[in-house]
């Protein structure tokens, strides 16, 4: 039986390449997106959403609006979100209903997963309503140190994207982090650990549909400019690989706390409540994304 999965998204390059391999993913059935601000505004993280199901061919796949976010990182995404992404609105409007009430009156007594792929603002509301939600919840965010390598211009460390300590999703929204680990929901761990050695090489970009690889050069010419590398990570798709394909990954169980500052710190603990990915097969998940992506290869629409 293919898992039932709610994506809460703030799209964002890597969003969309998230978005569009869970379209395609043979063990997942996506029944609906909810927007938050984070990379951009909401206006724009919705409408790309929007944008971003047309184009993986599953327009009315529903999109709910959540909250607003602090901090964007429109110097890593580009203005638009999605690197200056030739694709149209689409004809499809967003539902009238709040991402927070959608999840809220969705999710609890369900076996529906949560991937999370920005600021966890709406989950932290949902809490609120429901503070003894269950569900499983996969979520981009945090770093744990556990990985760090020398590129031309200084080195990358796993801890921080934003600030030293501090990765961008956890960042953009600290009380809402914190509210999340300390919740009963099930919770894995997709940290910069992980994301810092799933690099989109200019050979990965090549296999990439014709519309799409222009798209992640530029979203990944902000790493090969700020760290003088020959390639940029490719965060986010790994919650929707470790949902689809788990053997990918091995982590340490243990309990994640969120400092005042935005840093994750892992206690571990073979029977705490949070499963932080510390390993990956970074070429299987490429070779995974690839091929989730492949069947738009031939619906690509030409760019203007
Ligand atoms: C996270 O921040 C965002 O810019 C990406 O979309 C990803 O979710 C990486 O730190
Ligand atoms: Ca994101």
């Amino acid at each position: 039986m293919p898992q039932k999965l709610i994506i809460d998204t703030d799209p964002g390059v890597d969003d969309m390449v998230a978005i569009l391999a869970a379209l395609r993913a043979e063990d997942i059935d996506l029944i609906a997106l909810t927007t938050v601000g984070g990379n951009v505004g909401i206006e724009t993280t919705t409408a790309n959403a929007l944008r971003i199901l047309a184009r993986g061919g599953s327009p009315e796949l529903p999109v709910h609006p959540g909250l607003a976010g602090a901090h964007t990182a429109a110097h890593v995404h580009g203005d638009d979100g999605l690197s200056g992404c030739p694709w149209p609105p689409s004809n499809h409007p967003a539902q009238p209903e709040h991402a927070v009430d959608y999840l809220a009156r969705t999710l609890p007594n369900t076996d529906i997963t949560l991937a999370c792929l920005g600021p966890l603002t709406n989950i932290a509301a949902v809490l609120e309503i429901h503070p003894n939600l269950t569900n499983n919840l996969v979520l981009m965010g945090g770093g744990f140190g556990s990985y760090r390598f020398q590129a031309q211009n200084g080195i990358i460390e796993s801890t921080g994207n934003v600030t030293p300590e501090a990765e961008f999703n956890i960042y953009s929204d600290i009380p809402a982090a914190q509210a999340v680990f300390a919740s009963k929901l099930n919770i894995t761990v997709i940290p910069l650990d992980i994301s810092q050695r799933t690099l989109l090489t200019p050979q990965r970009l090549q296999q990439m549909p014709i519309d799409i690889a222009p798209i992640l050069d530029r979203y990944t010419g902000f790493s090969r400019q700020k760290w003088g590398h020959h390639s940029g990570p490719l965060h986010d798709p790994n919650v929707i690989a470790r949902i689809a394909e788990p053997d990918l990954y091995n982590g340490l169980r243990g309990t994640v706390t969120v400092t005042e500052s935005g840093q994750t710190q892992l206690a571990p603990d073979p029977n705490g409540p949070h499963h932080v990915m510390l390993q990956v097969d970074a070429g299987g998940y490429l070779d995974w994304v690839t091929e989730q992506l492949q069947p738009l290869a031939g619906t690509a629409t030409p760019t203007p």
